[in-house]
């Protein structure tokens, strides 16, 4: 693989993904990695991070010189480029002058890293120090009025490096640069892509879990989906799924696992009708949080008693149990096999200790867009693909009061429609998600045909972002906000106000509870 060293910024896991979408397979390590770590990986190259420390801090990450004389080629980029810089005998220093958002630079020698660039171009910069003078072997290949030198190269060692930040998109060049070492610099091969993955997961699934039995909770979302299509592939019918139907689902989403995911995988399916149960542990809550616990004891219990049963039937000793953990999690909690599995495990909201399952996650390597493309390959129905994030608590914390089965009814007809218009309007990818939420215990006065109405309002919340950390609210056309508006007050008649929320996060929170 190709080595990020995270250097603790936001970058690195951008970094892997861009090496990645170059068809180059790429994993994230973090700083304390020694030399001897980093090569028992057998690196094709290596690229050390970005990261908010200055080389000269006490306590500041350390690149071990050695690391240079590995034969190994290396791209330093922002403080990895210092770090590299500093411990080759080049000079950093502070340069009182702090480079910050788009940046010019003048490329004064285009070497390997910026092959086909124009002489000036503009790149994302993020710094406080700069590199004074390069270490001896190192060409400089461009400066910017705050860094003298703002990329360099030594060829012969294959050790290259940039100040700025080519992994972000206000670098247009960027890629181009990622590219060129990946290609050139480091001689790599553009063969990765995550339609490989299948056959190596499904080879590696084959050996973890031999002949014994695996259950997987299946959400009817994209990781569960996905993960439990590749364990079909692999294992074919010693995968049960399980799939809970707490009747806290949009329109449609119960009948997309039940029938759609099924026919397109063949997998076996125990579906658990909770709907009734669900329902009569959440009569009388209006608390969001008692809401959410009620909800996640409830699932934790029906799904035991489900997985149980599987169990029950088989004679092996050792059962495992399918998790759609992705790459973030794994790298966020440290990357270490213990740490992940910890996190994972609260992902099913923490099952009994008497239920002791060894886990398969398939998707531990994968980023969510990576994720989406398996699931492509393995024929997972677009519809699920290409969902958006959905909480577990589904309508249950979309409706602000108590959950009724009319409330859900009430609810679930409006976002339909809403989602149609959204769908219709060709905006399912602009935005991130577009909560609708039903405020149930309030009442408005309304006026339809000749007679008055005290009806219900509900609240539109599209988001754009990135993650889900931080989002603002999404500018739709306000012909589409009109159509989906009118629509819903039409044809849902116990709704008769359709309000928009403009709120980013923070302060506000995407979903209402
Ligand atoms: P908030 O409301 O915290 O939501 O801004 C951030 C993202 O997480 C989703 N969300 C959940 N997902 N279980 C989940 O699997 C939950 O309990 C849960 N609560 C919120 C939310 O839809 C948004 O994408």
């Amino acid at each position: 693989p190709v080595l990020v060293v995270d250097f603790g910024a936001q970058y690195a896991q951008l970094i892997a993904r861009r090496v990645r979408e170059a068809n180059v397979y790429s994993e994230i390590v973090p700083h304390t990695a020694s030399v001897a770590d980093l090569l028992a990986k057998d690196p094709a190259a290596i690229i050390l991070s970005g990261g908010p420390s200055s080389v000269y801090a006490a306590g500041a990450p350390f690149v071990d010189p050695a690391l240079f004389e590995a034969g190994v080629p290396v791209l330093g980029i922002c403080y990895g480029f210092q770090a590299m810089a500093a411990a080759l005998g080049g000079i950093v220093a502070q340069t009182g002058q702090r480079e910050y958002g788009g940046t010019a630079v003048e490329v004064t020698q285009a070497g390997t890293v910026l092959a086909g660039s124009p002489d000036a171009q503009t790149v994302w910069m993020s710094h406080g120090d700069a590199v004074h003078a390069a270490p001896e072997g190192f060409e400089v290949l461009a400066t910017s009025s705050g860094s003298p030198v703002a990329a360099f190269e030594d060829r012969t060692r294959r050790l290259f490096g940039v100040q700025w930040h080519p992994e972000v998109k206000h670098s247009p060049l960027g890629q181009k640069a990622l590219e060129n070492f990946l290609y050139e610099g480091a001689g790599l091969a553009p063969d990765w892509n995550p339609g490989n993955v299948v056959a190596e997961q499904v080879e590696r699934i084959r050996a973890q879990v031999g002949s014994a039995r695996v259950v997987c909770g299946l959400s009817g979302g994209v990781d569960s989906s996905v993960a439990a299509a590749l364990v079909q592939k692999a294992v074919g019918d010693q995968l049960t799924c399980v799939f809970v139907d707490h009747g806290l689902l949009r329109s449609g989403e119960a009948e997309q696992v039940e029938k759609d995911f099924v026919a397109a995988t063949g997998v076996q399916l125990v579906v658990v009708d909770a709907k009734d149960r669900f329902l009569r542990a959440l009569a009388g809550h209006t608390d969001p949080e008692t809401k959410r616990k009620i909800i996640g004891r409830e699932f934790i219990r029906v799904f035991e008693d489900a997985a149980r049963e599987i169990v029950e039937g088989s004679d092996e000793s050792v059962e495992f149990l399918v998790q759609g953990t992705l790459y973030p999690d794994v790298v966020e909690s440290g990357g270490g096999e213990g740490a992940a599995n910890i996190k994972s495990h609260h992902n099913v909201g923490g099952l009994p200790d008497d239920l002791q399952f060894q886990l398969v996650e398939p998707l531990r390597t994968l980023f969510k867009d990576e994720v989406r493309a398996v699931g492509l390959e393995l024929g997972v129905p677009e519809a699920i693909v290409w969902r958006q994030p959905f909480p577990g608590p589904g309508l249950g914390i979309r409706i602000i009061g108590e959950v009724t089965a009319e409330r859900l009814d009430i609810l679930r007809a409006a976002d339909v429609i809403a989602r149609e218009e959204l769908t219709r309007a060709g905006l399912d990818r602009d935005i991130w998600q577009c909560p609708v939420v039903l405020l149930a215990d309030v009442r408005s006065v309304g006026v339809q045909g000749d007679g008055r109405t005290y009806g219900h309002p509900v609240v539109l919340r599209p988001v754009s972002s990135e993650d889900a950390m931080t989002a603002d609210w999404t500018r739709l056309p306000y012909d589409v906000l009109a159509v989906i508006s009118t629509r819903i007050t039409n044809e849902v008649p116990e709704v008769n106000r359709v309000v928009l929320d403009v709120t980013s996060k923070p302060p506000g929170t995407i979903e209402w509870e």
